[in-house]
């Protein structure tokens, strides 16, 4: 038996259109002035103006900050608390992708507590209650929408900093998938494979329960036939929401069982050499997953996920069972255009025992079903070069 004790604290409302609901379900927290957190592509798409105009028609005053980028680091935060601190907003927006609304957390968090992003560094720091908010994903990906964490990279030490508390869940996620279709197919396909990663690590974490298995089952179930379907087909409505709302189950999932090595994996690249995100989970998860899927006592876990989308012609085999799940992430990266080789990353072949250390320093590592050693992460490193 595996005890856990689940809550739910962001009301999910999913529609095509919704956005145009934005002003009224923020007035329903008692909200009169509102921070918005977009970056600037998000703002030029247009979406940000849409919420904005939502905002006005509810009587709602609004300041909009995108003094940031890719990856928020501790001086986008600082530079969002200081208009914070001019405008003195009730609640806080972030409209866009991860980056929007992992910037708006971390903002909250110095906003309302004081002090700097490192004090946040860990679970459970925050110092008082923070300020309302809401989540507007524009994306189909980090699930943030549906996490108490906010990953903030040190300005100076390219650290990725993963600050939790119950505290800073958002209070409303509003998923419209409309939001989604103006996205270049390169985004999608980042976001959409981060997302089907989310669901394979968050599967057969070491801390994993039913709960967190029910998400990560249904979060595969949306995300694997659609992944391809979005890239194809970007005007799909339906394709774009069924990613949306695996995207957002899966942090559900992501929030009650953490990651594992794929994403231990992936940060030192990212932090080192650059690579996104997206490119560097595509990178090394099917090589995860091999590596994992060789315990016995892991294997049916992943057979699990492979089960949920047996009857799908544009998933797994399932009778391939961890290696045909490794197959078809592979698969899928290539077709998206995603990474596939790490030496074509300009990542140098000498440097792999260097990473492999960082690697080995990720705390998202712990949460492995297998425990790795830094030899471990320096032959996955080396068998995705
Ligand atoms: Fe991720």
């Amino acid at each position: 038996m595996t005890p856990f004790d689940f809550r739910l604290p962001t009301r999910i409302v999913f529609g095509a259109g919704r956005i145009d609901e934005l002003g009224e379900l923020t007035k329903s927290l008692a909200a009169s002035r509102v921070l918005v957190v977009s970056d600037p592509g998000v703002v030029s798409a247009g979406h940000t103006q849409r919420g904005v105009d939502a905002l006005h028609a509810a009587g709602l005053q609004t300041c909009v900050f995108e003094g940031f980028a890719e990856n928020p680091n501790t001086n986008h935060v600082a530079d969002g608390v200081a208009i914070a601190q001019q405008f003195k907003p009730n609640c806080i927006i972030g409209l866009g992708g991860g980056s929007s609304m992992d910037c708006a957390k971390g903002i909250n968090f110095i906003y309302s507590c004081g002090g700097r992003m490192q004090d946040y560094w860990g679970v459970g720091k925050a110092t008082s209650p923070l300020l309302p908010m809401i989540a507007v994903p524009t994306t189909a990906g980090t699930g943030s929408e549906t996490q108490s964490f906010a990953l903030i990279s040190d300005a100076e030490t390219h650290v990725k900093m993963a600050c939790g508390d119950k505290r800073a869940a958002f209070r409303i996620a509003l998923l419209d998938p409309s939001l989604t279709t103006t996205q270049p197919s390169r985004v999608t396909a980042l976001t959409g494979f981060d997302a089907l990663a989310h669901a394979v690590e968050t599967a057969v974490t070491k801390v994993r329960t039913p709960l967190s298995q029910a998400f990560s089952r249904e979060a595969w179930r949306h995300l694997a036939p659609n992944f391809l379907r979005t890239i194809s087909e970007p005007d799909n409505l339906e394709a774009r929401g069924e990613m949306q709302l695996g995207a957002c189950l899966a942090g559900l999932a992501i929030e009650n069982s953490m990651l594992g090595a794929a994403h231990a994996l992936a940060n030192p690249l990212t932090a080192e050499y650059g690579v996104t995100h997206g490119d560097a989970v595509a990178l090394m998860l099917p090589h995860v997953v091999r590596h994992n899927g060789a315990d016995p006592e892991v294997e049916p876990q992943y057979h699990d996920l492979v089960l949920a989308t047996a009857f799908d012609r544009n998933t797994p085999d399932q009778r391939a069972g961890a290696d045909g799940l490794a197959l078809f992430l592979a698969d899928a990266a290539a077709q998206a255009g995603l990474a596939t080789r790490l030496q074509d990353q300009g990542v140098d072949f000498s440097r792999l025992p260097e990473l492999a250390a960082d690697a080995t320093k990720q705390w998202t590592g712990t949460f492995n079903p297998v425990a790795m050693s830094t030899d471990d992460f320096r032959r996955l490193y080396e068998q995705a070069y």
